[in-house]
This record gives structure tokens, C-alpha cells and sequence, in this order.
């Protein structure tokens, strides 16, 4: 069984991400850690802490983390997404339970040495924890056991804007130190994500469960599934975080191909996108590679086996 880390935004997608996993017995959550990203920390903070309170899980350690990219201010976010308070304006209180003492970054390198070669990580926001936990201790990067990340597009368009996926352009300069690190990775980026959707019949089916945390996730789903009628007119949602934990599940519902990636920084209108390098003019001559030389190589998933994914989701969200 992983001993999983969840990193996380939530986000009303982020909350049916956690729901899955914690309804997944292959998985062992041992602490969520917040970053801002959709809304800003302290909202993300109480999000998680209220979806662990409706789960009953007090057990589970929530680590808050990052209040702004590492480079630059916290922009906003996207509560025209998720709702003013990430969670399909809702607004719930937090319930009682606490953020632990240390800091979402100190926690991710605490439980890489306690436990080298055991615990992976599923990365559902900006990637700021991540670098800054890297900035202060590179060596977690040889002793992590996988980071599967939702974010980037590698051969299609964005969402953010044209270029660029949320997650990316939420902290291009922390993803790049990332996808540059020596550690095991896989994207689970748009180029799947946007070929799996939720549709309202499946949510309807889903709703039918009654637990306090499934009320809640379907309550703060609305708002989310309006935006995905309003913007991309589709008549439900595109399936983002939990294509994260379904990949943690069963790796065979995915194909990947394995490239070094670089994540545009400059301030231009391309800020967030993943590159992939294909590499085929890759011969010593060739400068204009350099950039993409001795990266890591990093999974992409590039197909889905959708209907299975959403079979899975749906199963597990209404056990
Ligand atoms: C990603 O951005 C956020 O809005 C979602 O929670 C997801 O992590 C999708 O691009
Ligand atoms: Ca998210």
C-alpha cells in the first residue's frame, strides 16, 4: 500500500479527489498538505480541514503551506471556478479541527526521511510546496517514492489562458524546479484530463449517497458544473484532481510516453506551459535544446481509458 501525501488547493475538484481517495483502500493518506491556488491559504486551510472533519478522519494530519508562489504575489486565484470560497460558496465553517505546528514544506521532508522509498505524493495545486521543500532539503528527491501531479498540457491547449494549465501558471518558476528535480514523476495534465468528464447523469447517480462528506462535495459541485456549462458547454465537469488518484489506483488505465519537460517562466504570453522536448534534432550542435539537456525524464499521460476512470470514481464515491 503507497503512503500517500496529498498537496492540495481545495478547490471543489480537489475535494472530490480526497473523497476518492480516502474511500480507497489501496491508498494510506498519512497528512494533507494546503498551498493557496484557487482561492488564497487560509481558505484552502479551512477547506481541508473542514472535508477531514466530514469525513471523520481527525487522524489525518492537515499541514498548512504556502501562501504565494516563490517568486511574485498570489494573484487571486479562480473563485469564478470554485466558487468565493473554493468551495462552490458554500461557506461552511471549518469545523474543529487544527492545522499540526509544522509547516506544509517541513512536513513533506519529515515524513521523506522517515520513511525513504515509501511515500509518494499526489500534487492537486500549484507546485510551491514542492520547490520550497526542495530548496531546503534536495535530498528528498532521492528518497521520494513518486509524485504524480495534476497540471500542465503537453499537446494541447490550456485553460488558464490558451497556453497554460492553472496549476502551472499559479507558480511557472516552482513547477519548473520540480519537473527539473531528479524524482520519480508523472503528469497527469489536460491531455487526459479534458478527455474524462463527469457528466450530469453520473453526478445525478452520485448524489444519490447520502454521507455528510458526499452531500457536501455534490452541494459545492454545482457551482463548479455551472462553470463548466457556462464555459466550455458541456453538461458536466471535466474530471482535473481525481484523475490523480485514479492513476494512483490502476496505473493501466493510462498510457504514457516519457519526456524532459521545461515550464515557460518569462513574463510572456506563452507564462505556464509545459514543454515537452520530443528531441528528435537533439545532436551536440543543436543550442537551441540546451534548455531540455540532463532533465529528468518525466511520464506524461497522453490517453485514458475515460469510461473505467469515471466507472471507478463513481463506484468508489458511492460505497
Ligand atoms: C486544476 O486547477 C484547479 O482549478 C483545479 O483544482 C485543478 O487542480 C485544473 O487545471
Ligand atoms: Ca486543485
Amino acid at each position: 500500500m503507497d503512503k500517500l501525501i496529498i498537496d492540495t488547493d481545495p478547490g471543489v475538484d480537489d475535494g472530490m479527489a480526497l473523497q476518492f481517495a480516502l474511500a480507497s483502500e489501496e491508498l494510506h493518506i498519512v497528512g494533507i498538505t494546503t498551498v493557496f491556488g484557487n482561492v488564497d491559504i487560509q481558505q484552502t486551510t479551512k477547506n481541508a480541514l473542514r472535508l477531514l472533519h466530514l469525513a471523520n478522519r481527525p487522524d489525518i494530519p492537515i499541514a498548512k503551506g504556502a501562501s504565494k508562489p516563490v517568486q511574485g504575489e498570489f494573484l487571486g486565484g479562480v473563485p469564478f471556478v470554485h466558487g468565493d470560497d473554493g468551495q462552490g460558496n458554500t461557506w461552511k465553517p471549518a469545523g474543529p479541527l487544527k492545522p499540526i505546528n509544522t509547516p506544509a514544506d517541513e512536513f513533506i521532508i519529515e515524513q521523506v526521511l522517515r520513511y525513504p522509498d515509501q511515500i509518494c505524493i499526489a500534487a492537486l495545486g500549484p507546485l510551491t510546496n514542492l520547490a520550497m521543500a526542495l530548496e531546503k532539503e534536495p535530498k528528498i528527491q532521492d528518497r521520494v517514492k513518486e509524485i504524480v501531479f495534476m497540471g500542465g498540457n503537453a499537446f494541447c491547449s490550456g485553460n488558464a489562458t490558451p497556453a497554460a494549465e492553472a496549476n502551472m501558471l499559479s507558480d511557472p518558476e516552482a513547477a519548473d524546479k520540480v519537473l527539473g528535480a531528479n524524482w520519480p514523476m508523472t503528469m497527469v495534465g489536460l491531455d487526459v484530463t479534458h478527455k474524462t468528464m463527469l457528466s450530469r447523469d453520473t453526478l445525478n447517480r452520485i448524489s444519490l449517497f447520502r454521507s455528510p462528506l458526499n452531500d457536501h462535495v455534490m452541494e459545492a459541485y454545482q457551482f463548479y458544473q455551472d462553470f463548466f456549462m457556462k464555459t466550455n458547454k458541456i453538461d458536466g465537469t471535466f474530471v482535473h484532481d481525481s484523475s490523480v488518484i485514479a492513476y494512483f489506483i490502476d496505473r493501466s488505465l493510462y498510457k504514457t510516453l516519457e519526456y524532459p519537460i521545461r515550464v515557460e517562466t518569462q513574463h510572456c504570453i506563452s507564462r505556464g506551459k509545459t514543454w515537452p522536448s520530443l528531441g528528435e534534432a537533439d545532436h551536440e550542435g543543436a543550442k537551441a535544446l540546451e534548455p531540455w539537456r540532463n532533465r529528468p525524464k518525466i511520464k506524461i499521460c497522453l490517453d485514458v481509458k475515460d469510461q473505467e476512470v469515471i466507472q471507478l470514481l463513481e463506484e468508489r464515491l458511492t460505497q
